[in-house]
């Protein structure tokens, strides 16, 4: 069953359309990226499914409830995690998780989402006194706390240090490892690809491509990219191959016959003494197709 279907979505504030007709699947238990520049309508769609904001129209079923009129049995089943923190700072760790837990009929232990955000050396510590990392740490336990069955997270890294990101990466495994259904969105390609079962790229309102990290935007086609440092003293006309790309001193050359390019590429180097420096030979990385289908490349 889907958790999420959504049919046509659309939302207007004023002249600006937020969201263009957005249609999505999301089945039960897969992790779903949405993943976008900014102002692509990523906030703007999840906080539609929250039953947060009401949709200009389109059809939108979310664990069988419509959000906006869900109503206190809707928002029981779902996790969000806020992108600033909204709690009492005086509280400790553990008092936070209590009374919160508290409101749900159903609830996750406060020991238990202590050790799934690694915040057991700080359980009896005040909330004003953790690091950022550790505070966005205590949001996403609080997220958890009702045990919901499907968890929205939006752009949940953005602002951390590499580090910090690797970290939080490690507890968004362990949630995924609970079986839960997740929408997180990112605009960060790595986050996407790392985490996800499935992406849907979005922009200026409109998905434009979706698969899993392996597929989307045809990465399993078969297009291969060649890619060297542009020899010093050659131009990039000098090149014997057509359609070479040169940015920032590195070629890329889209193969349609790789063989034969390489062939072309290495005689013509060898011939003239030259190297090839960083010769590499891959299929478009998820990067490659993001800028591709964003248009920022
Ligand atoms: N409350 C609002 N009023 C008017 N325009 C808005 C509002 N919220 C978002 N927008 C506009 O809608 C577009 C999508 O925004 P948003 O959903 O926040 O994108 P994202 O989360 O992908 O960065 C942007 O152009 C943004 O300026
Ligand atoms: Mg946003």
């Amino acid at each position: 069953m889907a958790a999420i279907q959504v049919t046509g979505l659309v939302k207007r504030y004023g002249e600006v359309t937020a969201v263009d007709g957005v249609s999505l699947r999301i089945e039960e238990g897969e992790v779903f990226a949405l993943l976008g520049p900014n102002g692509a309508g990523k906030t703007t769609t999840v906080e539609i499914l929250e039953g947060h904001r009401a949709p200009t129209s389109g059809e939108i079923s979310v664990l069988g409830f419509r959000p906006d009129k869900g109503g206190r049995d809707y928002r029981e089943r779902i996790g969000i995690v806020l992108q600033e923190g909204s709690v009492e700072r005086d509280l400790t760790v553990r008092e936070a998780l209590d009374i919160y837990g508290g409101m749900y009929p159903k609830r996750r232990s406060t020991g238990e989402l202590i050790d799934l955000v690694g915040l057991g050396e700080k359980a009896g510590a005040r909330i004003k006194t953790l690091s950022g990392g550790q505070q966005r740490r205590l949001e996403l336990a609080l997220g958890l706390v009702g045990d919901p069955d499907l968890i929205f997270l939006d752009e949940p890294t953005t602002g951390f240090d590499p580090s910090a990101r690797r970290q939080a990466w490690g507890i968004l495994e362990n949630l995924t490892a609970l079986g839960k259904t997740i929408l997180l969105t990112t605009h960060y390609m790595d986050e996407a690809q790392h985490l996800a079962d499935r992406i849907a790229v979005i922009a200026r309102g409109r998905i434009i491509a979706e698969g899993t990290p392996e597929t989307i935007g045809g990465r399993a086609d078969g297009r291969t990219l060649v890619r060297f440092a542009l020899p010093t003293g050659v131009t990039p006309e000098q090149l014997p191959v057509a359609g070479a790309v040169v940015s920032d001193g590195t070629v890329t050359v889209e193969a349609s016959s790789p063989t034969r390019t390489l062939h072309d590429l290495t005689s013509w180097a060898v011939s003239r003494g030259l190297e090839l420096e960083h010769l590499e030979v891959d299929r478009p990385s998820l990067e490659d197709v993001y800028l591709e289908l964003t248009g920022d490349g």
